[in-house]
């Protein structure tokens, strides 16, 4: 067992407000925006979906990453040491320190398929970039994406560029350099998805996607779409893993964690609503099903590229840009497991890289293989629940919908619940009332509702 603040990452502070904002935003920015809420909203039926979603974000999702962040800045070191710093100053088991465990394994298997779909996003930066999307029609633009599905080895090579990348910054500790470009390329990624919605606008079909997205059927609600809304509230913002306590390690003491969570929410949804914005409209305008599954941003945009003036152009900065989100979120990714690594062994950055890296990539190659070789393979579709999902549908789902809530909900139990008052209000430094909905929202409604929604999916 490693002694408390023997990190060998040399603390230090967040220039500013604005350095912790980007380095957050880099994490919870990312596939999930672009390519999971749209998808996963059209496979749960739209507005009903949307708006449970928002309401998790703004009743679950950012007290919490208050409390991550809280537990982060009150610790001062990583997830792992932080927790029992603080567990220790309540005088609590240390056995708390296995929520920053469970949040490691996690970023583990979430990180081996979030590279796999980080590679198809590079691989359609050179489709793009080569002019092969101009001018083709839907079907056509369906078969690429079915052709790249179905070909291993090409999954192969990009899953490994993508994995390759992560691992460069994070094996040289690049991550401050990384962070100061987020100020260019975020606002670029941000232009370049209000240039794709006027786009969209155009389609004559923006008005459907509109209703399709906010006007709320509950019909078409299941109560397993509840839980995936819930945990995409938790995948979205990178909580329940440690990566926010991580990040609040850094965030000096005078800046307000409140104010700091929601922007970082804030930014998060209005990327999320604006790629559906982006995308629905061509859904509806070519016939194309929004239930269609993963693929369907690399079958809708590249149909906008296709058809739009300078689409080659638009397309290729805008999957360099969506590579670039895709990018930041799996370095936040992989540095808790490094970090682990090196505070658990003493190993050197680059060895700890390439092992975390190294077993992240070869967990991948079973989420290639379940888009062909393996696509009939169901595990666990004994269970009702799991039918019909492969592997790579599996570490999905499990991940997202019970590893990140279970982590989001001890995180609130822990805060809300063994920690001290005195001590929580010292840190968040809120204005009644706010202080006092805050503590309560996180000691009675997060924790009940992630534990309703998961007993109504469990019966
Ligand atoms: N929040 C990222 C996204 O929306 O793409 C994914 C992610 C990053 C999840 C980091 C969890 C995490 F710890
Ligand atoms: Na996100």
């Amino acid at each position: 067992v490693p002694a408390v603040g023997t990190s060998t990452v040399k603390r230090g502070f967040w220039s500013s407000r604005m350095a912790f904002i980007l380095a957050a935003t880099g994490s919870a920015v990312g596939l999930g925006n672009i390519w999971k809420f749209p998808y996963i909203t059209g496979e749960n039926g739209g507005g009903a979906f949307v708006l449970v979603y928002l309401l998790c974000i703004a009743i679950i999702g950012i007290p919490i990453m208050m409390a991550e962040v809280l537990i982060g800045r009150r610790g001062g070191h990583s997830p792992i040491n932080s927790m029992r710093t603080l567990a220790r100053n309540a005088k609590l088991t240390p056995r708390w320190v296995w929520l920053a465990g469970m949040g490691v394994f996690a970023s583990f298997v979430i990180l081996s398929f979030y590279s796999v779909i980080g590679g198809w996003a590079t691989s359609y930066v050179l489709t793009a970039a080569s002019g092969q999307l101009s001018g083709q029609s839907a079907d056509a633009i369906g078969a690429m994406f079915s052709g790249l599905l179905g070909d291993p080895v090409r999954l192969l090579i990009w899953h490994s560029l993508f994995m390759g990348l992560t691992m460069l910054v994070v094996a040289r500790g690049l991550r401050g350099g990384l962070e100061r470009s987020v100020t260019i390329l975020m606002p670029a990624l941000f232009i370049l998805l209000l240039i794709m919605v006027g786009y969209a606008s155009t389609t004559g079909h923006f008005g459907e996607a509109a209703r399709f997205l906010f006007q709320p059927d509950f019909s078409r609600l299941t109560t397993q779409g509840v839980l995936i809304a819930l945990g995409h509230a938790f995948f979205t913002l990178s909580l329940g893993i440690g990566v926010m306590m991580a990040y609040g390690s850094y965030l000096q003491q005078d800046i307000s964690i409140a104010r700091t969570s929601v922007t970082v929410s804030v930014l998060d949804t209005v990327v999320a609503l604006l790629a559906g914005m982006a995308i629905f409209p061509i859904v509806f305008a070519n016939g194309l099903e929004p239930g269609s599954g993963p693929g369907l941003i690399f079958q809708t945009l590249p149909l906008a590229f296709a058809q739009m003036p300078w689409g080659s152009v638009f397309g290729t900065v805008f999957f360099v840009l969506l590579v670039f989100a895709a990018w930041t979120s799996a370095i936040s990714l992989l540095e808790p497991i490094v970090e682990w690594l090196e505070e658990l062994d003493g190993m050197n950055r680059v060895t700890s890289t390439l092992l975390a890296g190294g077993l992240c990539w070869l967990l991948g190659i079973a989420s290639i293989l379940s888009l062909n070789a393996w696509s009939g393979f169901t595990p666990l579709a004994m269970f009702p629940l799991f039918e019909g999902k492969t592997i790579f549908d599996l570490l999905d789902y499990l991940t997202a919908n019970v590893l990140l809530p279970l982590g989001g909900l001890t995180v609130a139990v822990f805060a809300g619940w063994f920690l001290k008052r005195a001590m929580l209000e010292e840190e968040l430094a809120l204005p009644q009332p706010w202080f006092g909905l805050w503590y309560s929202v996180l000691r009675y409604i997060s924790p009940v509702a992630v534990a309703i929604v998961f007993v109504y999916n469990l019966v």
